[in-house]
C-alpha cells in the first residue's frame, strides 16, 4: 500500500496568530477497529479553522475566553474538517474492498447512532485532522465517491460548507417557490447555500460586499444586495412580500433588523455570528407573526447522506479560489481571512 512510517502534518499546540501553525514530521495514525486510513488528497479550509486557531469561540457565561467551538482544545491538534482522499488501510477487521476508495469523509463526531443526531465535534477540533498526509476516520463517516464527476479538490470544499448549508436549508424546511435570504454569500457557506437553495427552485436574494456581486449573482443569485448600503430598504424592494425563510451566517444587526421583514411563518436560520454575537431583538415581532428563530451547527447524517447524493450526481459546482501545498497553511489561512477571494481555499498534502 505504500504507507510510510512518519508524514508531514500541520498542527497548534496553542491558540494564537498563523504564526501558531507548526509543519512537523509525526507518526502516521494507525486505524483502530472500525476505523480506516486515508490518504489525503485535498484538503478545504473553512472559517472555522481560523476561529479554532484563535481560540475564537468563547464559552457559555465567558464570551470572550479562548475556546474551541465544544470548549477547550486537546493541543497538540492537526487542523482540517473536509476532507477527500483514498483509503490505505482499515483497521483490524474492517472491510478491505474499501482500500482504494476514493472517499469524502463527514467530519462531524454525533452524539449519537441515530440519522437524525448532532453533532457535538469535528475533525480538525476534537480529533486531528487533514492538514496531514493521513488521517484516520470511522468507517461510518467515510463515504465512497469515486464515481463522482467531482474532482478531489471539488469534493473536498463539500463537508463542512455544503455540509452547513444542506443542514441550514433542511432546518429551516426551504421550499420550491419560497424566498430565500443568504446572508455571507460570497464564502463558502453562502455560495453553497446559493446553489442548493436555487436549485431546491427557492427565489435567491443574497447579501454580499461590493466588488464580489458578478460572483455571487453567478452562482445563482437572482438578486444580490450591498451589504454597505441601506439592507433593509434594499430587501424590501427585492421582497415586497417578506421573505420566508433567511439563512444567515452574519448575525449580529442584520437578525434585528431582518425579522421584521420575514413573513407569516418565517423561518430566521442562524449558522454564524460574523457580524457579531450580541443580539437584541424585538420578541413581538417573533411570536405575533409565528416566526422562528433556528439555530444550525453543521449538518445531521440524514444531511450528509443528501449531500452524498448530490457529490455522485455533480448537481452543484464548487468552485475553487486557489489552491497551496501543506507547508503553505499559513499564507492560505491568512489569504482566508483576508475575505478577498471567491470560493474555496484547498491544501494539497
Ligand atoms: N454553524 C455551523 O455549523 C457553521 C459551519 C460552517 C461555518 N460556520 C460559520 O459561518 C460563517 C461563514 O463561514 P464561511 O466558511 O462561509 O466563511 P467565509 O468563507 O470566510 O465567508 C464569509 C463571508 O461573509 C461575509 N462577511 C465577512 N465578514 C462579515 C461581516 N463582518 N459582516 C457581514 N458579512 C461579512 C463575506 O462576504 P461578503 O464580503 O460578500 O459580504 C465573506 O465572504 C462563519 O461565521 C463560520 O464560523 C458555521
Amino acid at each position: 500500500m505504500g504507507v510510510t512510517e512518519t508524514m508531514r502534518a500541520v498542527r497548534i499546540a496553542k491558540h494564537g496568530g498563523p504564526e501558531v501553525l507548526e509543519l512537523v514530521e509525526v507518526a502516521v495514525p494507525t486505524p483502530r477497529a472500525g476505523e480506516a486510513l486515508v490518504r489525503v488528497s485535498a484538503v478545504a479550509l473553512n472559517n472555522t479553522d481560523l476561529w479554532t486557531r484563535e481560540g475564537a469561540y468563547g464559552r457559555p457565561g465567558d464570551p470572550t475566553a479562548l475556546s474551541g467551538w465544544r470548549g477547550p482544545i486537546d493541543f497538540p491538534r492537526i487542523q482540517g474538517a473536509d476532507v477527500a482522499g483514498r483509503v490505505v488501510a482499515v483497521g483490524a477487521g474492517g472491510d478491505e474492498s474499501l482500500i482504494g476508495r476514493r472517499v469524502m469523509v463527514d467530519p462531524a463526531i454525533y452524539d449519537n447512532a441515530g440519522p437524525d443526531a448532532n453533532p457535538v465535534g469535528l475533525m480538525g477540533s476534537e480529533r486531528d485532522g487533514g492538514y496531514a498526509e493521513y488521517v484516520t476516520a470511522p468507517v461510518e463517516r467515510i463515504h465512497d465517491v469515486t464515481d463522482s464527476p467531482l474532482t478531489d479538490d471539488q469534493l473536498a470544499t463539500l463537508p463542512t460548507a455544503y455540509g452547513t448549508a444542506l443542514g441550514m436549508i433542511e432546518r429551516g424546511r426551504v421550499r420550491k417557490g419560497e424566498t430565500v435570504l443568504v446572508s455571507g454569500a460570497s464564502g463558502g457557506v453562502g455560495l453553497a447555500l446559493i446553489q442548493i437553495a436555487r436549485a431546491r427552485g427557492a427565489k435567491v436574494l443574497a447579501i454580499s460586499g461590493g466588488r464580489k456581486i458578478d460572483a455571487v449573482r453567478e452562482a445563482g443569485a437572482h438578486a444580490v444586495l450591498d451589504r454597505a448600503r441601506d439592507l433593509t430598504g434594499q430587501i424590501r424592494k427585492a421582497a415586497p412580500e417578506g421573505i420566508d425563510v433567511a439563512l444567515d451566517v452574519v448575525a449580529g444587526a442584520l437578525v434585528s433588523d431582518g425579522l421584521p421583514l420575514l413573513r407569516e411563518g418565517g423561518r430566521w436560520v442562524v449558522a454564524g455570528a460574523l457580524g457579531g454575537y450580541d443580539v437584541s431583538l424585538d420578541i413581538r415581532r417573533l411570536y405575533l407573526h409565528n416566526a422562528q428563530v433556528i439555530g444550525s451547527a453543521m449538518h445531521t447524517p440524514t444531511h450528509f447522506g443528501l449531500l452524498v447524493d448530490l457529490a455522485r450526481q455533480a448537481e452543484i459546482q464548487p468552485v475553487i479560489a486557489a489552491t497551496f501545498p501543506l507547508s503553505d497553511a499559513a499564507r492560505a489561512q491568512e489569504q482566508l481571512a483576508r475575505r478577498e477571494h471567491v470560493g474555496k481555499l484547498v491544501l494539497h498534502p
